[in-house]
């Protein structure tokens, strides 16, 4: 698959979204649909990528960086004129170049779809490739319109349809792969004649069609993929379906989760096998948890922590930037920031570890086998060492640390003996 390379339409406003900020970096999980898109592009394998710009052209930039190269469309006159904006590009003018194009507005489809559709493409020679899904319900979709013997003859929009072309249950899902050259050409011919007055990049197949030239069609079964985010109702939607898509993965892989309705797992988290996640539970991104493990219920794992084999989190639990060693327990009301705790630790309930003094984040650190009473607060920074204990209540006030083997207690906590 040489000479192709990617245009991500992201230049809209998104009305309907009803935010300042631009529709397509609104979150989906822990990161704004366009990031799903350009991740999905990179890993079907294209890395010359275009990402169109238009509404708050420069808070699209400031995301984007370095990963594709930003080209802002001053006007928005449509999909068609927003492709348009690229055909002076170099690499689009190289011999056989080809293009592919996918809305930011569609995060859900997998690079392993785009990849399918890449490949049939160049697998027949013809100007176009788009991909279509049958569904029961084509609303707001355009709709693929096809002759007789099969092929496509065009595409309409829903505004645009006649009464039989609504009820077409083939939709265009956004996806395509043209020709590079040939695409410009065809677009230099579309009108803005439609209720909306725009340039539809969709007129670019009927163009087509009346050349002569012949497109293909890549039809997925996959209609979980094809939501096309136009709203925060729909994007609410696409957030299910993504949550459900890691959440399936993770259960494959050997983890109960008795409550998938509930339970909140972001992308780049990985769970060892036969560990239970029980219900109300939310564990962000880049978080590690081992196996034997029971969270929850209400527990919330945030990013970057690391909670090793057969440790048991309770009730209402944060950890957070923390790690928790081998069958440590935390069962009850805990909240525990930048914190490494070791093995077999009891932590106590409703324990503190108070790692913000209002202008740095401190660490605590809690060695193997240590006891925390109930009610312990912990004022970073500040260690405990092995096997060293705190009765309830005790407040354990910054570097004020507690040597391997003693019992501290009270506010502020003090030695009381040394166990033997
Ligand atoms: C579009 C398709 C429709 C398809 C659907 C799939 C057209 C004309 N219609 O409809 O056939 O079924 O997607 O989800 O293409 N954009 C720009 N510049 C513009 C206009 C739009 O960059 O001038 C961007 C938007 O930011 C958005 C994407 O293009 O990310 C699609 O535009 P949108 O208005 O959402 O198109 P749909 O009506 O959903
Ligand atoms: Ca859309």
């Amino acid at each position: 698959m040489k000479n192709i390379n990617a245009v991500i339409l992201a230049a809209g406003e998104g009305t309907r979204m009803n935010s300042k900020c631009p529709k397509i970096l609104h979150r989906l999980g822990s990161k704004p649909m366009l990031g799903h898109v350009i991740d999905n592009v990179q890993a079907a394998g294209i890395k010359n990528i275009f990402i169109i710009t238009g509404y708050k052209s420069e808070m699209v930039e400031k995301y984007v960086g370095d990963n594709a190269k930003c080209v802002q469309q001053k006007k928005l006159l449509g999909t068609a004129d927003a492709v348009w904006q690229i055909r002076n590009e170099a690499a689009l003018k190289e011999k056989n170049a080809r293009l592919l194009i996918i809305y930011g507005d569609t995060p859900l489809i997998r690079a392993l779809t785009i990849k399918d559709l890449i490949k049939k493409h160049y697998s027949e020679s013809v100007a176009g490739t788009l991909l279509t899904v049958n569904t029961k319900d084509p609303t707001g979709y355009g709709r693929i319109v096809r002759a007789d013997g099969g092929n496509v003859v065009k595409i309409v929009e829903e505004q645009e349809a006649s009464v039989y072309e609504r009820a077409i249950e083939e939709i265009n899902v956004g996806v395509y792969v043209f020709e590079a050259n040939r695409l410009f050409k065809a677009i230099e011919k579309i009108k803005p004649d439609n209720k909306k007055k725009e340039y539809y990049l969709t007129d670019v197949v009927q163009v087509l069609h009346k050349e002569n030239r012949l497109i293909n069609v890549v039809e997925t079964q996959n209609h979980n993929e094809i939501l096309g985010v136009n709203s925060r109702f729909s994007l609410a939607q696409a957030y299910e379906i993504f949550r459900m898509r890691i959440l399936d993965e993770i259960i494959a892989s050997g983890v109960t989760v008795l409550d998938p309705k509930s339970t909140y797992i972001d992308e780049k988290v990985t769970i060892g096998r036969d560990t239970v996640i029980y219900p109300c539970t939310m564990i962000e991104r880049d978080v590690v948890i081992g196996e034997n493990c029971s969270i929850g219920p209400f527990a919330h794992i945030r990013s970057k922590s690391k909670v090793c084999d057969g440790v048991a989190i309770g009730n209402f639990v944060e950890l957070n930037r923390s790690e928790v060693g081998e069958n440590s327990r935390l069962k009850h009301q805990s909240y525990i920031g930048d914190t490494k705790i070791g093995k077999a630790v009891n932590v106590g309930a409703g324990t503190i570890v108070a790692n913000y003094d209002g202008k740095n984040k401190n660490k605590t650190i809690v060695k193997d086998g240590a006891f925390i009473g109930s009610g312990t607060i912990l004022v970073a920074p500040v260690k405990m060492g092995k096997n060293a204990v705190t009765g309830a209540g005790a407040v354990v006030t910054k570097n004020k640390n507690i040597a391997d083997n003693t019992v501290v207690v009270g506010i502020p906590a003090k030695v009381l003996k040394k166990k033997k």
